[in-house]
């Protein structure tokens, strides 16, 4: 009777798995992940993630495959040569984060999204199929980026422009700049969209000089041009903009 007991106890304890090691999981998220995600989770160029709810990663497992592969087509990168062990740990993590209560914003997203329009920022920037796509889509921002990070974005948008985002400025033969996003790039081809959304196609033999320019942006700063109340409201507009729920 007690070693069919004692049987049963271990066979019970090895269908389990072993408990992940939350400890563990957050040297490894302090080491690779707050970079973008904040420490606690708390937000940087990646969204927060001390959230109940995630939206890429609705149980373990998909938190699991996100940890160990990214988001294809976003600036959250996969391939992380964890264990699954440790990915497990760093999943485990996470969720704790999501019992902490949300960051509260101090603005008023209806205020903002008036300020939006009058600022008239859909010249430049899509939301919800509006807009022009000079600048990148903001349809899920708020998804994406985390509220300290949107109010970066208006207030120097050179520092914080996106990964894929590169601002160029060509000088042909003939002395003429040419300055744009960068669409496309080959070895022998450089392939532009300038700010009145013409398309350039340039030879890079036939160019005087090609420059990258990290330090500017063609979106304007925000900083003078809104009060703190502005700025707060329509940080608080982009922050709920988190796509089709
Ligand atoms: C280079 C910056 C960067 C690093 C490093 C990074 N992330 Fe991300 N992560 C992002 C961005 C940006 C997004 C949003 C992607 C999107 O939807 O456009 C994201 C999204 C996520 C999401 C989905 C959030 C949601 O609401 O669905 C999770 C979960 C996540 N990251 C966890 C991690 C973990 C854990 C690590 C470390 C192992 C990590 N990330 C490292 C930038 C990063
Ligand atoms: C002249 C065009 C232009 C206008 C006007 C403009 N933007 Fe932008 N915006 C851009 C471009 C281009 C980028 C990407 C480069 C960068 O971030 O510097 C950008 C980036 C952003 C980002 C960061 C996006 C990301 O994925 O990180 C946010 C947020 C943003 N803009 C919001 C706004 C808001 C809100 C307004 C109005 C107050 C506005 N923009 C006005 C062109 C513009």
């Amino acid at each position: 009777m007690r070693t069919w007991l004692a049987l049963a106890v271990a066979m019970a304890a090895w269908g389990q798995e072993t408990p992940p090691d939350v400890a563990q999981g957050k040297r490894i998220f302090d080491a690779q992940c707050a970079l973008c995600h904040g420490v606690g989770g708390k937000g940087g160029r990646g969204p927060g993630l001390a959230r109940p709810k995630l939206k890429n990663a609705a149980d373990d497992a998909a938190l699991r495959k996100v940890i160990e592969q990214g988001i294809p087509g976003t600036e959250m990168p996969g391939a992380w040569q964890l264990h699954p062990r440790e990915a497990a740990g760093v999943a485990a993590y996470v969720r704790s984060l999501g019992t902490v209560a949300p960051e509260a914003l101090p603005g008023d997203p209806s205020r903002g999204a008036r300020v939006y329009q009058a600022q008239a920022c859909a010249a430049c920037h899509i939301v919800q199929g509006k807009g022009g796509g000079f600048g990148p889509e903001l349809t899920e921002i708020g998804a994406r980026r985390s509220a300290a990070y949107l109010r970066e974005s208006l207030v120097s948008p050179a520092a914080a422009a996106p990964d894929y985002f590169l601002w160029v400025e060509a000088i042909t033969a003939d002395s003429r700049k040419i300055r744009g996003i960068r669409l496309n790039e080959d070895s022998f081809t450089i392939q532009l969209k300038d700010a009145g959304q013409a398309f350039h196609s340039l030879r890079k033999d036939s160019l005087k000089e090609l420059r990258r320019l990290f330090e500017e942006s063609p979106m304007p700063s925000y900083e003078k041009m809104l009060s703190s109340t502005e700025l707060d409201d329509l940080v608080a507009y982009l922050a709920s903009l988190k796509g089709k729920s």
